[in-house]
């Protein structure tokens, strides 16, 4: 029966699992890696002959071919036909690769990232992956952590959007359904909490952050059907979230009826020998087995101790079934059984596809933003005749495309310069000069820089980061750019020409002695395959930024951890650093327009509201300027007292639209109670408490008072 595709999906795990022996059960939750791994930190454990029974590998590997070829030995020399999974890390995109997830954030626009995942799904299945290993959910708050780069930012609301978006382009409206790939929500949980930016590290995090930081961007992963989560690497305030029986099944399994299965990360389960709960790697697979992890990631050592901890009476047969029927389900549900080959199409109708390339643009374009637009230097006027355009990145391919760049190739990437020439070529002359490396000491291209600058109108100096100085095991001690970097601009400066700087980078830096020297900045990030174009389009005002950062910057490195939600100081005016500002440089949501939007009055419907009842709040939003523009409104609520200190503003909503010149637009949060002011407390129970509620849009605040509850 499990091969009819018409019976019910419960009753065909069941009836496969009832043919099954234990070690072929065993199997299923066995995972390894096959093909040659450019993740420099998981390396020497690839296999050559794959046992085609085997549950699952991780196809390191762009031949669709290579992999049908495996998977028709596990469907044809497997005792039952079971097929494997394929699973890989896309990130950001397969080959069409688009902007990282924290520049993904910055778009502000949901459905669109929506459609770069479907886009990036199609690819990765075409490649022959079922599987991809994202979103990554982490709250990210520390930007020293090379990760932060492959997250939605700081805030739990914003993540949780974006996280829910992408599974949504992943999977489909429903994967049974969909043509699309499973999705894994990682990493289960707290990992973006590593102490001090340091990669791999313990994670002090107390019940209550844990539930109000933490899990809720998981909760709506799960809400939104993804399939699979990945546990965390980290040491969570002692228990290690791969051995986390309390994650893993209280919170996942039991609470939110999570019926798909959870993946170590890689390693992660002979890791917990490291962290100091098992004595070896045969208790370190009981933990993490006992705590809810169904597959294990390349250590083997499900495959080798599963049977005897259950002869030992460790482990019991009920839990193992659970377990297989969790993968098996995941299976049944990708429509693997039925069909489980890669259609194999020509490699010019797999990647890169125009439509896909389009799509790659224009979440470049809505990433973008510009943090700094002064005296109007922006954009560059058509009178302008040369413009210098010096730095590391301008003919850079390679670091455009950020970590996790899947099977990108950076001969398709379009660099700063090639969209600075579509753009400019045409009225002004470009004078190329590099300047300097991205670190290091040699000064040698300054006086060819300044030279450029000199006889130039416009400067275009464009710096960043490396791609490898953010990602996995990427963090840093200081988030300035390198000195180098530094040095070059202040020389510039000197020149006296205007000066725009343009920043490509993985994470927040450190501005505070760039930002003076430049008159204008926009922050690109890493935007993958199309960001010469979006860019250049924005320098010359084709293109109006739309871009606000998901993610604050700070003043300076030690002015972490400054983010959003944070509680207030007891004595609100003080308590900050003597020497900088008590605000970041540049704030969560902060990003300029050539429009200028004007906000009018914000208007409550009522102020007093019930429980059940929703209350809705407007602002009208005119376009005051001579172009046409996108803003985004941010909904924050404040809850000035409650049992449990809430964060000073918490973002719970925020909608961008497009606005003409001279016309108003009126933007509208629609307040649900229970949705929108409520609150979890430690055990992740939902507070409703009655009293005065404010919202503040922009610099307005307004507020109402709840009761009835
Ligand atoms: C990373 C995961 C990734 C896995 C497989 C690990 O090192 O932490 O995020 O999915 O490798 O490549």
């Amino acid at each position: 029966m499990y091969q009819d595709q018409n019976a019910p999906l419960d009753l065909r795990v069941a009836d496969l699992l009832g043919k099954m022996t234990l070690e072929e059960k065993i199997q299923q939750l066995n995972q390894q890696a096959f093909g040659l791994n450019l993740n420099a930190n998981n390396q020497g454990q690839t296999l050559h002959d794959v046992a085609p029974d085997i549950g699952s590998l991780i196809f390191l590997n762009d031949d669709p071919v290579e992999r049908n070829s495996i998977q028709r030995r596990a469907m044809e020399e497997s005792r039952l036909g079971i097929p494997i999974l394929f699973g890989f890390d896309t990130i950001h995109g397969m080959r069409t690769v688009y902007p990282i997830p924290l520049a993904q954030a910055c778009s502000w626009n949901p459905a669109l990232v929506t459609q770069a995942a479907a886009m990036a799904a199609r690819e990765t299945k075409l490649t022959g992956i079922d599987w991809t290993f994202s979103p990554m959910i982490d709250v990210a708050r520390d930007p020293r952590w090379g990760r932060i780069a492959e997250s939605y930012g700081e805030d739990p609301y914003t993540v949780s959007v974006f996280g829910v978006a992408t599974v949504q382009g992943y999977q489909g409206v429903e994967l049974t359904e969909s043509s699309g790939v499973a999705a894994c929500l990682k990493h289960f949980a707290g990992y973006g909490a590593s102490e001090g930016g340091r990669d791999y590290r313990a994670t002090d995090i107390s019940a209550q952050a844990l539930w109000e930081t933490y899990l809720p961007p998981f909760e709506s992963g799960v809400k939104a059907g993804a399939a699979t989560l990945m546990s965390g690497f980290n040491d969570i305030s002692g228990v290690p979230a791969s051995a986390n029986r309390y994650l893993l099944t209280e919170v996942l399994k039991k609470c939110w009826a999570h019926a798909g299965f959870v993946v170590s990360d890689w390693n992660s389960i002979e890791q917990l020998v490291a962290q100091g709960v098992a004595k070896d790697r045969k208790e370190a697979g009981l933990k993490a087995f006992e705590a809810g992890v169904e597959m294990d990631m390349v250590d083997r050592i499900y495959a080798d101790h599963l049977q005897e901890l259950l002869d030992e009476g460790k482990l019991s047969m009920d839990s193992i079934n659970d377990a297989v029927a969790r993968v098996l389900r995941v299976k049944f549900r990708l429509g693997l059984f039925e069909r489980p080959y890669t259609p194999i199409v020509p490699v010019s109708e797999r990647y890169l596809r125009p439509d896909d390339r389009r799509i790659a643009a224009q979440l470049a374009e809505e990433s973008m933003v510009l943090l700094k637009n002064d005296g109007g230097v922006l954009p560059i006027s058509p009178a302008v005749k040369s413009l210098a355009v010096i730095g590391p990145m301008v003919k850079d391919q390679e670091n455009l495309l950020g970590c996790w760049s899947g099977n990108a190739k950076a001969e398709d990437v379009e660099t700063l310069f090639d969209g600075l020439t579509r753009e400019f070529g045409g009225g002004a002359d470009l004078i190329y000069a590099r300047g300097c490396d991205f670190d290091g000491d040699d000064d040698s291209g300054f006086a060819e820089a300044v030279a450029a600058a000199a006889h130039a109108d416009v400067v275009v100096l464009c710096l960043g980061e490396k791609k490898s100085w953010s990602g996995e095991n990427a963090s840093r001690s200081t988030i300035a750019l390198p000195g180098i970097q530094e040095k070059l601009a202040g020389c510039l400066r000197q020149v006296g020409k205007p000066l725009v700087l343009v920043l490509s980078n993985g994470r927040p830096l450190e501005l505070r002695r760039l930002a003076p020297l430049a008159d204008a900045i926009l922050e690109i990030w890493q935007p993958g395959i199309a960001g010469g174009t979006p860019m250049a389009g924005i320098l010359s005002g084709r293109v109006n930024p739309s871009g606000r950062l998901a993610i604050s910057f700070p003043v300076v490195t030690g002015q972490i951890p400054i983010y959003v939600g944070m509680r207030s100081s007891a004595r609100p005016n003080d308590g900050n650093y003597q020497d900088i500002p008590g605000e970041p440089l540049y704030p969560f949501g902060h990003g300029l327009s050539y429009a200028f939007f004007h906000y009018g009055r914000a208007i409550l419907s009522q102020d007093k509201v019930g429980m059940d009842e929703k209350v809705t709040v407007q602002v009208p939003v005119t376009n005051t300027g001579s172009v046409e523009g996108q803003e985004t409104v941010f909904w924050y609520i404040s809850d000035p007292v409650c049992s449990i200190s809430r964060p000073m503003k918490e973002l719970k909503y925020f909608e961008k639209k497009s606005i003409k010149p001279g016309e108003t637009v009126v933007f509208t949060f629609e307040i649900a109670p229970l949705r929108d002011l409520s609150y979890c407390d430690s055990t992740g129970k939902r507070l409703l408490e009655a009293g005065d509620f404010h919202v503040r849009v922009k610099d307005q605040q307004v507020s109402f008072e709840l009761s009835g509850c």
